[in-house]
């Protein structure tokens, strides 16, 4: 009997496990030249939409919803739990340090105030230009603790921003002093050298305070690896929008510092003519917290880390490079960037179109292609309009997320190029400073209760 060689059967390859979904994909929109189109939302920068695992996980914490710390009930310890899970969930997307604290806020603009309040006293506080209004005015705001607010020109690469930093640190006045920094643009979507920024920082006897509003829905960040001494971010950026973020970091300042708010939660004894305010966390989280947020926050944080960052990075730069390449080869239009085209971005795209001002492109995008788009100067005045090409005043700014698919980007490519070259279909007049569409007979779903 012939022997018959065995054929060894290969393990099927483990499927991947699916991208995360987004609720409201495939929603349908009205136009306003009849019929319909699949909502393509390149808003994700603004606001992301929630995920659908967010979405169930509130779901399922919602039975059990009740106040967290001092209640003696069984939801109450179960929402307690929950809470301090989400908490420990959000230390390892940042990939926080075992001594760092991790003080739930309602985004980035909060967590930046409360750092300004926390720093020490006469702080020198160095920021760049190209910071988001969150990152560049809590400083110098009421409150704020810094002594002195520098703030540096646009660096021309890279390295000029780490040389600059470097330089402003050393040359401070004797102190304590503090970095804060983007780690990719709300404007252009360009990554920046967090990892180098610290190192020049400490270098300098610095701290270094990381925006990562835009980095974290794309990539993954973390204070141990970046060496970055704090970090803050928004839940509904990251595809939880419920009211939540977080301000993760060291805790000698934040433990040192007056409370953020004075109330309930935030203290351990009060008497009648004194108070023992509470220790970390607590400490900053005066008033009922917001359990249900950092719930979303936490499962969304979960989620993203679950699809795997390789691929999500790995889709994204696809539809990027696509969108990016497609709006190159329309004639009149201008990307906004600070640095190299090739300078590693994240899903953000600002570009202009010679001859249809920003508003105009959008509210043509929305009514007569179903897309939704940002105009206007992304809460980045002085940096918009140091990259804005002469004869325009505002931009628009197309962002990407796990909302987006490559008929998005195609359908955006091509209504860009058709308003670029015979302008818009529809009539549009300005009204309470925007552009809108004149008449208007899109029916608007009421959404909430009156
Ligand atoms: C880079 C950056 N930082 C901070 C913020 C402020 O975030 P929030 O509005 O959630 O406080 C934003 C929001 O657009 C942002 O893009």
């Amino acid at each position: 009997m012939t022997a018959v060689a065995e054929t060894p059967i290969a393990a099927p390859a483990p499927a991947a496990p699916p991208l995360p979904a987004v609720v409201g994909a495939g929603l349908r929109v009205p136009l306003v030249t009849g019929g319909g189109a699949e909502y393509a939302d390149f808003d994700h920068a603004a606001s992301a939409p929630c995920l659908a695992a967010v979405r169930d996980t509130l779901d399922a914490a919602l039975p059990y919803y009740a106040s967290v710390h001092r209640g003696a009930g069984f939801t109450s310890q179960v929402s307690t739990a929950a809470y301090e899970r989400a908490r420990r969930t959000v230390a390892r997307f940042v990939g926080a340090r075992d001594n760092d604290a991790v003080v739930f806020v309602r985004g980035t603009t909060d967590a930046f105030n409360l750092l300004a309040r926390s720093v020490p006293d006469g702080c020198t506080v160095v920021v760049f230009a190209a910071e988001h209004h969150a990152a560049l005015l809590p400083w110098q705001h009421r409150g704020s603790r810094a002594g002195r607010v520098v703030r540096l020109p646009l660096p021309d690469s890279p390295a000029d921003a780490v040389a600059a930093a470097r330089a402003a640190l050393r040359a401070a006045p004797e102190g304590p002093r503090l970095l804060c920094v983007t780690a990719a643009s709300n404007v252009t979507g360009e990554v920046w050298p967090v990892a180098e920024l610290a190192a020049a920082a400490h270098d300098a006897g610095a701290r270094i305070a990381v925006d990562a509003a835009q980095l974290v829905p794309h990539r993954a960040f973390s204070l141990a690896a970046t060496g970055a001494d704090y970090v803050a971010f928004s839940g509904h950026k990251v595809y939880a929008p419920f009211g939540s973020g977080a301000l993760a970091g060291r805790t000698d300042w934040l433990r040192a510092a007056a409370p953020y708010l004075a109330g309930g939660g935030a203290t351990g004894n009060v008497t009648d003519d004194d108070v023992r305010w509470n220790d970390l966390p607590a400490r900053h989280e005066a008033g009922s917290p917001n359990v249900l947020g950092a719930v979303a926050l936490a499962a969304a944080c979960a989620e993203l880390t679950r699809a795997g960052w390789d691929r999500l990075h790995t889709r994204e730069q696809a539809l990027l490079d696509r969108l990016r390449a497609g709006l190159a080869a329309v004639p009149g239009v201008h990307e906004l960037r600070l640095w190299d085209a090739r300078h590693p971005r994240v899903g953000i795209v600002s570009f202009v179109v010679d001859g249809v001002p920003a508003g105009l492109l959008a509210a043509a995008l929305s009514a007569e292609y179903g897309i939704g788009v940002r105009d206007g100067l992304f809460c980045a005045h002085p940096f918009t309009r140091r990259l804005l090409p002469a004869g325009h005043d505002q931009a628009v700014r197309a962002s990407l997320g796990l909302g987006t698919t490559t008929e998005h980007v195609d359908r955006l490519v091509g209504a860009v190029a058709e308003l670029a070259a015979r302008g818009p279909q529809w009539r549009y007049a300005e009204d309470d400073g925007r552009t809108v569409p004149v008449p208007d007979p899109r029916a608007f779903p009421v959404v909430g209760a009156e």
